[in-house]
């Protein structure tokens, strides 16, 4: 409708009725209008649209009510102004379980290392680059969520000083001493709520289950979600993963498949198993 129409009082007054009977409003587009005035009462994108409609029609709520705190993406350490050390992870998996998660009704926080995906819709997403950024934010919001679920590659790892100037190059080799980085998950393993779920992943390269199962020992979680980085078609990057999901009394292999598939499951597993 026209900026004038929508801005009206009475029609305002009219769409917080209807909030207030618990309707879903999709909040006008600005811009070019098709009476050629500037302002808000455009359509939406399709796209928008359509993650509406996805988060009333595709899954049952089984989620309602249930807070999630869902980790993503690489950190990136400084060593200068130039450079970084980060790794590999390109968010798809911590994203995926953050969309499928919101699909099916619950309240998702998003912490999310440096990645090229859009959050997903309705998400509460915040950005974090290190390590101590990550644990920062997680580890203040922990106790306000049921669910922690930490899908992101956080690094081991920290260069014990960062340069203020860019480090300049002479001849022969360079050492960077690094630090340990704080474990976010074993901290919340540590202080973790009455009833609350923590689960973490393994990136691993052999011994999956043995180096896994310690994970889930040593860092007090509740599920690891395992993948071996060597197979094709699991780990950094791909559409699709191949994970294990490993549980105190359970050891459960998936089949290869495409990331929100393997998110539906992690969360099955999680609500229907163990909660
Ligand atoms: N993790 C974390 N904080 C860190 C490092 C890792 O919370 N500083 C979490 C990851 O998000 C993941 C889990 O710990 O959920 C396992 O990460 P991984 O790197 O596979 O294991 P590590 O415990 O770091 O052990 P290693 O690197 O020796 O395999």
């Amino acid at each position: 409708m026209n900026t004038n129409m929508y801005e009206n009082p009475i029609v305002q007054d009219n769409i917080a009725r209807l909030r207030k009977f618990g309707i879903d409003v999709i909040e006008p587009d600005t811009g070019l209008l098709a009476c050629k005035d500037i302002g808000a009462g455009k359509m939406p994108s399709e796209e928008l649209l359509l993650e509406y409609i996805l988060k009333e029609i595709r899954f049952k709520k089984d989620f309602a009510g249930k807070k999630v705190m869902v980790t993503a993406g690489p950190t990136e350490e400084a060593i200068d102004p130039v450079r970084i050390i980060t790794n590999h992870s390109t968010g798809k998996m911590g994203y995926a379980i953050a969309k499928v998660a919101v699909q099916r009704g619950a309240a998702v926080t998003l912490v999310s290392g440096p990645v090229n995906l859009k959050p997903p819709a309705f998400t509460s997403i915040i950005n974090v680059k290190s390590a101590q950024d990550m644990f920062n934010e997680v580890s203040s919001r922990a106790k306000d969520n049921d669910i922690i679920i930490m899908a992101a590659a956080v690094a081991d790892y920290t260069p014990v000083n960062v340069s203020d100037e860019k480090i300049k190059k002479s001849d022969g080799n360079l050492s960077i001493p690094l630090k340990r980085t704080t474990d976010i998950l074993k901290y919340l393993g540590e202080n973790k709520k009455t009833g609350q779920f923590l689960c973490g992943f393994s990136m691993e390269t052999k011994n999956l289950l043995d180096n896994s199962r310690k994970k889930l020992v040593n860092k007090n979680a509740d599920m690891i979600v395992a993948n071996n980085l060597k197979i094709k078609g699991a780990g950094f990057g791909t559409d699709t993963n191949i994970v294990t999901i490993i549980t105190k009394d359970n050891c459960k292999e998936l089949e290869q498949m495409d990331k929100e598939e393997v998110a539906k499951c992690i969360l099955d597993e999680i609500l229907y198993k163990n909660l």
